[in-house]
């Protein structure tokens, strides 16, 4: 068969918070899963991405911190590439490329696609009314404004879209706007902007998506709804100054909307890829020869702008390929469970592979993916179905197989003349594995798990009645030949399940003793290469619910930026007479707080004194003053209230141990929702963080926190 060329088009996460879950199984595992099988049938596949960097919803979070644009991208592209490198996305091969939507040749080609629309007469200047913030005196474009849906009714929707019904929104589409950041109700104002004419492409779109059978339903249905709706022109650019800007003269307090830049990353990525190599002209022939597919996958409220307003784009380009399919899938929920008391059961991805292997993930989510419903993930049922499935079925088939030949044989032991039993459960193993290989082509990688999981099982089905154990005596070359054939099913598992498993694949591999690696091709019946076999260590580890702990624990603790700060300064505050305003050194910045401890200590006594401060917590006016944190002090509800030290002094601006420096910025009912109180514990009194685990404050160099007051059990920490 002539190689296949392939675009493997992943959408692009935004870089304002870390990739989690349900990020993983509804975007992210299935293009790896995709393109890892492709290359093994030696296709060639370009896999890109990158991290979408610009738009409100980038500003919107960095201003919730106060900090820069380019501060909270630069974040969490690292954060971002991490978890996905470390779950094996986006590994290192010459045809993939991780990128962000910051680069100059990405900003190129944005500007070329506008400009050659424009030319085309597909980009029109108008005039149109958007809300206006009159405190902020800025226009408030997707989301910097909220209201209520006023398709589904839900409050908190934004001006681009409502989370609950995922419809997509105008701004002045909602009801009762409000401006995210002041709150005050925006006027309408008049404006000007770019459109791009989606309205001419209604009939070439109709007919582009009339032979896509292959689509899923859901993606196929909603693009065809819109459609049939009818188009209506588009704003494609915004009152903003974070993004990429227009390349005409009189704009330059206009911006290129994120969307249309976003997407168009699926044509600067190659070219930037192509330009790494050396040839410029490289990604033309993925971008200009038919015979080559394109693949996107994405989450199903990203599909519009994938089965529509793409297409859209690059048809009046001109040239270039459109998608040939848009692999959407539902999401993923989370339902609140126990471990999840003290943040909601969402779990980032850097979390969880800070504690525990990623294929346990891959096949959890995999098996449970959210592919043509919605699904929902908990631990217990990912501990049962890593338990019961994964190591009882999978695990346990390689390791029965392995270990006893090791043992008797130590090494892969000859076949002899095969039984209708043996041909049986290998022609059975032809077609588990063709199974799992034309599941993925069609990308319906929940059920190539299930035909992986059946040849598994099929496989400890053949080991239980042919009974190596039993001819191991009475007659050993039915037995070499019975381990032979099992040794055949363990390759054939390792090779159809790499895809979705690679790491631990790999592993048992290199256990087989097998030459070269196991996603060089995809041959899973192909003869086993003559090898030495050991006890193999065993393949995948169960779970317990002590494994999951530490990671919702870790995290509990890790959303709390604590520092030690020394109170340099104090005053009262102008307006009010129970607080004070501190000015406390945190290392490398002196930050302004406001407290309430005018009735419990004197100016003198807080001057020179080492506190504990929250300095992930978003800013707040407190009667006129901007406290930029807050500082720890337990209260017994009774009128006594100590400040927090530790033990022994720290360096201004060190971490209390557990935390992370630069968490994300937390509002004060998330700060609230953790639990610190004054404990008696085996160790004495201690101020404790409960999360799953209970978790004493201290210093990494094991000073504890602790009250300067004596305070009783149970006192609050706030
Ligand atoms: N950043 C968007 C999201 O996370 C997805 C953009 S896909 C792109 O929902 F192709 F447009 F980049
Ligand atoms: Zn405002």
């Amino acid at each position: 068969m002539p190689r296949k060329k392939i675009l493997v088009a992943v959408a692009w996460p935004y870089a304002n918070g870390a990739i989690h879950m349900g990020h993983m199984a509804g975007c992210y595992l299935p293009p790896d899963i995709f393109t890892r099988y492709h290359r093994m049938r030696g296709n060639r596949v370009l896999m890109v991405s990158g991290s979408d960097e610009h738009g409100t919803p980038i500003t919107v979070t960095a201003e919730e911190e106060g900090v820069s644009p380019e501060t909270v991208a630069k974040r969490y592209h690292r954060v971002n590439m991490d978890s996905l490198l470390g779950m094996g996305v986006f590994y290192p091969h010459e045809d993939t490329l991780f990128t962000e939507t910051s680069t100059e040749n990405h900003k190129e080609v944005v500007q070329d696609l506008f400009l050659r629309l424009k030319e085309n007469g597909h980009i029109f200047l108008r005039e149109m009314i958007s809300p206006y913030c009159p405190k902020c005196q800025r226009f408030l474009p997707d989301r910097y404004v909220e209201g209520v849906c006023p398709h589904c009714d839900s409050k908190g929707a934004r001006g681009d879209q409502c989370d609950s019904c995922g419809k997509t929104l105008d701004p002045v589409d909602l009801i009762l706007p409000t401006c995210k950041k002041c709150g005050t109700a925006p006027e309408m104002r008049t404006t000007e902007h770019f459109f791009l004419r989606l309205s001419a492409f209604e009939e070439k779109l109709l007919a582009y998506t009339e032979d896509k059978e292959h689509w899923r339903q859901n993606t196929k249905r909603f693009t065809e709804n819109w459609l049939r709706s009818g188009l209506k022109d588009r704003p494609i650019t915004r009152d903003i100054k974070w993004g990429v800007p227009i390349p005409l003269e009189g704009y330059e307090d206009k911006r290129i909307y994120v969307w249309f830049e976003a997407v168009t990353g699926y044509l600067s990525a190659p070219k930037e890829w192509a330009l790494h190599r050396g040839e410029p002209s490289a990604w033309e022939e993925f971008w200009k020869d038919p015979e080559c597919k394109h693949y996107y996958f994405l989450g199903k409220d990203n599909i519009p702008f994938h089965s529509i307003i793409w297409p859209a784009m690059l048809t009046g380009y001109g040239g270039l390929e459109l998608p040939y399919d848009v692999v959407a899938n539902e999401y993923m929920h989370f339902k609140g469970e126990k471990l999840s008391k003290s943040r909601g059961n969402v779990v980032s991805v850097q979390d969880y592979l800070a504690h525990l292997p990623p294929d346990h993930l891959r096949y959890y989510l995999t098996a449970n993916a959210p592919e043509n419903r919605d699904s929902e993930f908990t631990w217990d049922d990912l501990i049962t179905r890593v338990n019961e499935e994964l190591v009882s079925t999978l695990g346990n088939f390689v390791h029965r197989v392995i270990t006893f030949t090791a043992k008797n044989f130590g090494e892969i032991p000859e076949q002899g003349a095969l039984s209708s039993m043996d041909e049986e459960v290998l022609a059975e193993a032809k077609k588990k594995t063709e199974e799992v290989a034309e599941c993925i082509e069609g990308c319906h990688f929940k059920d190539g798990m299930k035909s992986l999981m059946e040849l598994a099982r099929a496989g400890n089905v053949y080991l239980d009645r042919s009974a190596p154990w039993k001819s191991l005596k009475e007659d050993k070359a039915r037995c070499a030949t019975s381990l032979h054939v099992s040794l055949r099913l363990v390759k054939a598992l390792a090779v159809a399940g790499y895809p979705f498993m690679p790491h631990a694949m790999e592993r048992l591999w290199e256990s087989m003793g097998q030459p070269g690696g196991v996603g060089d091709e995809w041959s899973p019946l192909s003869p086993l290469a003559p090898a030495k076999l050991e006890k193999p260590e065993v393949l995948f580890k169960k779970l317990a619910p002590e494994d999951i702990a530490p990671i919702m624990g870790g995290r509990a603790m890790e959303h709390l930026d604590l520092r030690i700060g020394n109170i340099v300064d104090v005053e009262d505050h102008p307006n009010a007479d129970k607080l004070y305003v501190l000015h406390v050194d945190l290392g490398d910045e002196t930050r302004t707080l406001v407290a309430g401890l005018r009735p419990y200590y004197s100016i003198e006594e807080m001057k020179g004194r080492q506190i504990v401060v929250v300095t992930n917590l978003k800013p707040a006016k407190l009667r006129g003053v901007e406290s930029r944190g807050m500082l720890l002090a337990a209260d017994d509800g009774k009128g006594k209230v100590s400040l927090l030290s530790p033990s022994s002094p720290a360096p201004p601006g060190t971490s209390v141990d557990g935390c992370k420096k630069g968490a994300p910025i937390i509002g004060f009912d998330e700060f609230l929702s953790s639990e610190i109180t004054i404990e008696e514990t085996k160790d004495g009194k201690r101020v404790v963080f409960h999360g799953p685990n209970d978790i004493p404050l201290q210093m990494a160099n094991g000073a504890s926190i602790m009250p300067d007051v004596d305070m009783p059990p149970g006192a609050k920490v706030r």
